[in-house]
């Protein structure tokens, strides 16, 4: 098998290639060799930058792949230079989406499945400019890949995933809490920041990518992958210490009252706007997938992050004196209540 990987050398695109040797299939990777990575010369390359779309079309034109796993498409003119490109001559295409493309949305069903895409775009939040953009122009790309199925069988599969988890994951959102947990001081939550936790693993993102792969019938179709384990955050959180074998006092706190102390949402990534609750039932039922138990997955992340991680502190942590300040002063506000 030959497949060429659009991306490939940070987290997500970087397990998808893993697996790829792993099972002696023959990777061409294109990016624009920015980004440091140990594949040596088992793979081919070819630096470019995608956003060069003329050079992107002359460079593939005549390229035949049996897969293209484009890990890194996030407007729609990428994906309208690749079906351009591709058409006709490769197998599959695989591109990942996500899970805000429900958030963005007025869709009212939770956890959302395959069929809520289908709702009009709800009106951007002041202030989160930035994440409603990411969702509706990867509803833009999944749009153009469902037309170009529907009238030239382009042969895509789309994933949506929530918050993905694992090793080398450069968001350091989930090293926001473990290092928190790890300072030994209790973890301040926004009061309404509990939220439902239902993440995915790195691993099963890759698992998924290979299930369609093998199965023909998938083409032009859409999944949801999740965990299956439903929890709030608060004990997600407290699963986490376990695995630190620390204990852990979380804090809720009116939002009002945080920013007063200048501390931010920030403090606790999981309880931001954008983190989309999946229903990933149609991938188990017509694929048999199993998703990997979370605490499975989260015990071999907590591990990267102790273990391998040596980078630096995620930027929220610069908020934490602020927030020492401000637990100091809420606990002694709750006792004189
Ligand atoms: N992390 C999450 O929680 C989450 C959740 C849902 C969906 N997703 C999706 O996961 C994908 C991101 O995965 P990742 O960043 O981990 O992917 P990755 O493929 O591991 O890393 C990004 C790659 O893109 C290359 N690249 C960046 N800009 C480029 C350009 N202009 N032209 C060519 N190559 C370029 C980088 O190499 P160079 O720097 O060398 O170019 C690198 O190889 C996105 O589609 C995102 O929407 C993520």
């Amino acid at each position: 098998m030959r497949a060429l990987v659009i991306g490939g050398t940070r987290f997500v695109g970087y397990h998808i290639v893993r697996k790829l040797l792993e099972e002696n299939v023959e990777v061409t990777l294109f990016n624009r060799g920015q980004t440091a990575d140990d594949f040596g010369n088992r793979v081919q390359r070819i630096h470019g930058d995608r956003k060069d779309y003329k050079k992107f079309y002359e460079t593939f034109r005549r390229s035949r792949f049996d897969v293209v796993i484009d890990v890194i498409g996030y407007d729609p003119e990428d994906v309208e230079i690749a079906i351009k490109t591709f058409k006709g001559r490769i197998g599959q295409y695989i591109f990942i989406s996500t899970g805000q493309v429900y958030l963005v949305t007025r869709n009212t069903h939770w956890p959302a499945r395959e069929e809520d895409y289908y709702q009009p775009l709800a009106e951007c939040p002041p202030g989160e400019e930035a994440g409603y953009e990411y969702g509706v122009k990867k509803r833009a790309c999944e749009d153009l890949l469902e037309e170009a199925y529907k009238f030239q069988k382009f042969p895509s599969v789309r994933f949506r995933f929530p918050i993905i988890h694992g090793p080398r994951d450069y968001s350091l959102r989930l090293y926001s809490y473990i290092r928190r947990i790890l300072d030994g001081n209790p973890l301040i939550i926004p009061e309404d920041g509990d939220v439902i936790v239902r993440h995915v693993y790195v691993g099963d993102v890759v698992r998924a990518i290979f299930r369609v792969l093998q199965v023909e019938s998938t083409r032009g179709k859409v999944y949801n992958v999740a965990s299956k384990e439903v929890m709030r955050l608060s004990e997600f959180i407290r699963l986490t210490a376990r695995m630190l074998e620390r204990d852990v006092e979380i804090l809720p706190i009116p939002e009002k009252v945080m920013l007063e102390h200048h501390v931010t949402r920030e403090v606790s990534p999981f309880s931001g706007k954008w983190v989309s609750y999946l229903d990933p039932s149609l991938i188990m039922e017509e694929l048999k997938f199993q998703p990997t138990p979370v605490e499975e997955w989260l015990r071999e992340t907590v591990r990267y992050f102790i273990d391998e991680y040596s980078g630096p502190d995620p930027d929220n942590y610069r908020q934490r004196p602020r927030e020492l300040e401000l637990i100091r002063y809420w606990k002694q506000f709750k006792k004189m209540i």
